[in-house]
């Protein structure tokens, strides 16, 4: 256990957020109340919030810390001559490339970019954005949602994954202490695949219309769901990728699970259960927004992986398709 006067001598440096949204203020706010100093980079709106409220994080075992509004570095733009060590890239993926762009024209080379977008990691497409700054992948495997003004609450649970790098291990004692232990993986393809299975959900979600526990306690959302794993599974053999366990089932046993009668399944899954009655998805508040949604990177990838063996996966295809209508 570190004690707080340990923690000046852990931190390598300042932390930027780039994208202060769900994710970024919930981990820029853990670190800040850590002892980390924090900076962050966001829309207007969000930040007149944060101005007003500060942030206030919680979590699902009860854990809850706050950074007052007058400790908190806003900012609508990167800042100049910031020098973070560390810059936890928060946005989504549509976003991800010109923030990358806006990036590599102002933080110092060799920057370290921790990159929390859910899907693949488009590594040629960001190291072409930003060349000079050394990006590495995350996975993110739990909920974040709003619970008011500027209140972030991890409404399900998981630990946070990403690609092993001697320098990131650094901040491992760190993030330990603001309550989000970080793994290192050497290889964040499988991981990311199994991110990306759990996140087929998603356009279930949306589509139903339901907040993720009551959507999972219905039969016929279940099936749809495990339809679009099985689908991607199978394809994955093919590929010969092996997708990490994200759930404490073997996929396929998660599967078995998914496809029970709800009173069996609500007795076999108090653990996928654990959550806020409340979390939603953000591709639903993204369709309800007119925002894009991430659904090119999440079914859209199966489709993509299909093709890549030959053959084709007409239910991811036909959620793509669904979303697409949706939002328009
Ligand atoms: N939310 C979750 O529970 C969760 C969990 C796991 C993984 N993830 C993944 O994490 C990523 C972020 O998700 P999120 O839910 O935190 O998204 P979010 O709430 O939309 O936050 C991103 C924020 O960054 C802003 N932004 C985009 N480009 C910017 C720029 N150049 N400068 C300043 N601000 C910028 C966005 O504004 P605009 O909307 O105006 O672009 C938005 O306010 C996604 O890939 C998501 O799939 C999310």
């Amino acid at each position: 256990m570190i004690r707080p006067e340990q923690l000046d001598e852990l931190v390598p440096g300042p932390v930027l957020v780039m994208g202060a949204g769900l994710v970024g203020c919930y981990f820029g706010g853990r670190l800040q109340a850590a002892g980390v100093p924090v900076g962050f980079v966001g829309r207007p709106g969000v930040l007149d919030e944060l101005a007003v409220h500060g942030l206030q994080l919680t979590d699902l075992s009860g854990g809850r810390s706050e950074v007052p509004a007058s400790a908190l570095q806003l900012h609508t733009d990167v800042p100049a001559g910031g020098r973070p060590s560390l810059v936890l890239l928060c946005v989504k993926r549509p976003a991800l490339v010109p923030a990358l762009a806006r990036l590599a024209h102002t933080v110092a080379r060799d920057t370290l970019v921790l990159c929390c977008q859910n899907g693949l990691f488009p590594a040629e497409e960001a190291m072409q954005a930003a060349p000079r700054l050394r990006l590495l992948p995350a996975m993110v495997p739990f909920n974040i949602m709003r619970r008011g003004p500027g209140h972030f609450h991890q409404a399900t649970s998981g630990q946070l994954v990403a690609l092993a790098s001697a320098r990131l291990a650094g901040w491992r004692p760190v993030f330990e202490r603001a309550g989000l232990p970080l793994t290192l993986h050497a290889d964040m393809l499988p991981v990311q695949w199994g991110k990306l299975l759990l996140n087929l959900n998603n356009p279930v979600k949306a589509l139903s219309g339901l907040p993720l526990k009551a959507q999972l306690l219905d039969a016929g959302h279940r099936r749809r769901y495990a339809d679009l794993v099985e689908e991607a599974l199978v394809l994955l053999h093919r590929a010969r990728i092996e997708p990490h366990r994200v759930t404490p089932l073997p996929w396929k046993r998660f599967l078995q699970v998914l496809r029970l009668p709800t009173p069996l399944f609500r007795l076999l899954a108090l653990r996928m259960l654990r959550m806020d009655a409340h979390a939603r998805s953000s591709m639903a508040e993204d369709v309800a927004a007119g925002r894009p949604t991430e659904i090119n990177e999440l079914c859209g990838e199966v489709v993509r992986l299909a093709q890549s063996l030959g053959a084709q996966a007409p239910l991811n295809a036909r959620m793509v398709d669904a979303i697409y209508a949706l939002s328009r």
